[in-house]
């Protein structure tokens, strides 16, 4: 029977570009998804931006855009992930759109009418600068139990304490410094502590099937919460200023961006179907008759930060605002991805940019691969360790699979001109065949990628043993053994072409070239391909090199000339002072300049630099610039070439920044630039200026930006 998915990846906030773990995470999905469909099944895989939001707000406040325009520049950078990495989507759309903003008021209109909606005062801290009221992140001040300075408003960092905001002694505003007071406003309540959403959740999570068994117990722990652990209602609703949807008959406010954000992933559905590209996949009915039709399964792949939205929040939102709407069939979470051990943090990542490993020319399947081949489907954490990773793909795609084929192929080239024969006991091995196929079937359909993957090359070492130990380099010495020489390698062959099936969810474009170029398949591989013998083959063409280990080195080199200030140059917006660095662990980020020429180490933080007069910091001429265009530079690998909007002119600066920002996602903004710096002559062309960054030996470079409401040109002093 042909089964209707509706598989969606969590919507990734629009304020950044993507990180390796958006990227482990489409990955995953991908893979399960092109799976499904190699059987046959009708899948539509579907994303979005999570566009709405304070931070996004705030942050295109201060380059001086609508959030809109910086939601804009986010999701034109996508497609170069997607594509590289081999994401099939069939739809990308934002949460800022016509569609989730029908959605999400008419959802909150049904909850409201079945009464799981009510308003009660919140008293919160408020701005009174910036005029508005502040999450805990936009609050800082001392801790209340051991008085570190500079805590936020939820937990001290430094002794782990957890407090309430208003427990903070002498609080401040982040966004302005000033001193935040306590003010009062109504909001708007999800009543998700009603015994009809506690008995429904209690049923929904123990489904069988449906979540994994640690996702069970995590949310039984929240749905049996007493007294301060009880399950509490859901605070709904923001206060202006706010980028959200509007709230119905509640002027000034807005739906809080989770209650808008999962809602997005039905309005990437109805914008898919009302496209059109719904039914050229094979789907007549309409967005509705889809979305509540009981056949349809609807699967939403997410990380373990965000299980209590997904399995809380949304199945009961679903639930109660009734149908066409209809609860989730699964939600399945996967564990973060570490780089070398190490954590990556929220906004940034590590050493992995998704786009540097595709810019140095490094082959997504390596990726997907590896990926695949570490992940299970437990909720577990998975770690990118370089030297790993080289292992593994040469060892298991070229040293396994790769070579398999030009092995035989050589032969059956040179010798029966590209015909295929078996010498008899085609049932065994069509029986092996099936076996291993229904296995890593099983492995597939269970997520266990990781299983699969070595199920697939415990048979690829099979398939090389028996190659290996028939010898046809012997055979082949014997006119008179040509027939067992044929039927070797075209086992061999078979067994390739069993193998690429079973890998194609893995690596879509080596099976797809498999397919057509060796095989002579007019369509990429169906899951039933597998068992059927070859009866003849074109020549081998090359499908995989080795990784060179240097490679990594290079993914890992982040070290902008302002970073890590190895690039020469001559002291210009610092002076140079003391010694380089002490050694001792910065604690606070510098800003220093990511232009060429850059700054030479001198004031690592810690390190103080010696004092310049006012006199000297003036003849300094900074200035707000547009970032009019920024582009990368061939043969390049830490630079990208800016062009700066000063007001009244432009400039052309070379900045070492590449490895923290893709090109696209700087059009447009605001940075602040050395003006009056002396044009350097590089290999590349005129630098003629330089723009400031911070960054220390963990981050970094990280752009500055003026306040909202700088224009380009304006001096900074
Ligand atoms: N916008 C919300 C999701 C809304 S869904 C209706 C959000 N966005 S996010 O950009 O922070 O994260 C998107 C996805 O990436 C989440 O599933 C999150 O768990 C996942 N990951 C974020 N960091 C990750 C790793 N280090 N490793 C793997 N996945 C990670 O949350
Ligand atoms: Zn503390």
């Amino acid at each position: 029977m042909t089964e209707k998915f509706f598989v969606t990846t969590a919507l990734p906030y629009a304020n950044g570009p993507f990180h390796i773990g958006h990227i482990m995470e489409y990955i995953q999905a991908d893979i399960w998804v092109r799976f499904q469909r190699m059987h046959g099944h009708q899948v539509h895989f579907v994303g979005a931006d999570d566009a709405h939001g304070a931070p996004i707000m705030l942050k295109a406040q201060a380059e001086g855009i609508s959030p809109q325009e910086l939601v804009a520049r986010i999701a034109a950078g996508r497609p170069r992930y997607l594509q590289g990495f081999h994401i099939s989507f069939d739809h990308w759309h934002s949460t800022d759109s016509p569609e989730n903003v029908a959605l999400s008021q008419d959802i909150y209109r049904r909850l409201k009418a079945a009464d799981l909606i009510y308003s009660k005062p919140v008293e919160q801290f408020y701005d009174p600068v910036k005029g508005m009221f502040l999450a805990d992140r936009y609050i800082k001040g001392e801790c209340p139990n051991c008085h570190s300075k500079d805590q936020y408003g939820d937990a001290c960092e430094v002794c782990s304490t957890v407090y309430a905001p208003t427990d903070l002694i002498q609080p401040y505003s982040v966004l302005t410094g000033a001193r935040p007071v306590l003010k009062t406003s109504d909001h708007l309540f999800f009543r998700l502590s009603d015994p009809r959403c506690v008995d429904f959740l209690n049923g929904w999570t123990t489904t069988p099937e449906r979540l994994q068994p640690q996702v069970v117990n995590k949310a039984r722990e929240w749905l049996s919460g007493q007294g301060e652990q009880a399950l509490g209602d859901w605070d709904i609703s923001r206060d202006a200023p706010y980028f959200g949807i509007p709230i119905p008959d509640a002027p000034g406010k807005y739906f809080y961006v989770w209650l808008d954000a999962p809602i997005g992933y039905l309005a990437s559905l109805q914008s898919y179907f009302e496209s059109g590209k719904a039914r050229a996949n094979g789907e007549p009915r309409s967005f509705q008759e889809f979305l509540s039709a009981p056949e349809t399964k609807q699967i939403h792949f997410i990380g373990k930060d965000i299980i209590y939205f997904h399995t809380l929040f949304w199945p009961a939102m679903l639930k109660f605002a009734g149908p066409p709407y209809k609860v989730p069939d699964n939600v399945y979470v996967h564990g973060f991805i570490t780089v070398s051990g190490e954590k990556m943090s929220k906004s940034r990542g590590t050493g992995i940019s998704p786009l540097r490993y595709l810019d140095i020319g490094m082959n997504p399947e390596w990726l997907r691969y590896y990926i695949a081949a570490k992940l299970n489907a437990n909720v577990e954490d998975l770690d990118f360790n370089p030297d790993d990773f080289v292992a593994r793909v040469n060892s298991d795609l070229v040293g396994k699979y790769v070579n398999i084929a030009s092995r035989a192929a050589n032969f059956i080239g040179r010798y029966f001109g590209g015909a295929l024969a078996y010498n008899g006991g085609m049932e065994t091995l069509q029986r092996q065949a099936q076996d291993i196929a229904q296995q890593v079937r099983d492995s597939y359909e269970g997520r266990e990628l990781g299983r699969a993957m070595r199920e697939i090359m415990a048979h690829a070492d099979r398939i090389n043993q028996e190659f290996d130990a028939r010898q046809p380099w012997v055979l082949a010495k014997d006119p008179a053994r040509r027939a067992e020489l044929q039927d070797i390698c075209s086992r061999t062959l078979y067994g390739f072409k069993l193998l690429s099936v079973l890998l194609a969810p893995v690596l879509p474009e080596v099976g797809t070239r498999v397919a057509r170029e060796l095989f002579g398949l007019d369509r990429p591989f169906r899951w039933s391909d597998a068992l059927e013998p070859p009866q003849r083959i074109a020549a081998y063409q090359h499908l995989m090199t080795r990784v060179d280990p240097k490679l990594l080195d290079t993914l890992f080199d982040t070290d902008a000339p302002a970073a890590g200030s190895k690039a020469a140059g001559t002291a210009a917006a610092a002076p140079a002072a003391g010694p380089a660095s002490t050694g001792a662990k910065p604690t606070a980020a510098k800003a220093s300049a990511a232009g060429v020429p850059a700054v030479p180490a001198t004031a690592e933080a810690g390190s103080a630099a010696a004092t310049v007069s006012i006199d000297e910091f003036k003849r300094l001429d900074l200035r707000v610039a547009r970032i009019a265009a920024a582009e990368h530079v061939t043969g390049a690998d830490k630079l990208l070439k800016l062009t700066l909007d000063l007001g009244t002119e432009t400039r052309t600066v070379f900045a070492g920044i590449k490895s923290a920002y893709e090109p696209a996602t700087l059009v447009g903004r605001l940075t602040i630039m050395v003006a009056n710096l002396a044009p350097r002559k590089m290999k590349f062309g005129v630098s003629e200026g330089m723009v400031l960054a911070a960054s220390n030996a963990s981050g970094g470079p990280y752009l500055l930006s003026p306040d909202s409401g700088a224009t380009p040109g304006m001096r900074v002093s």
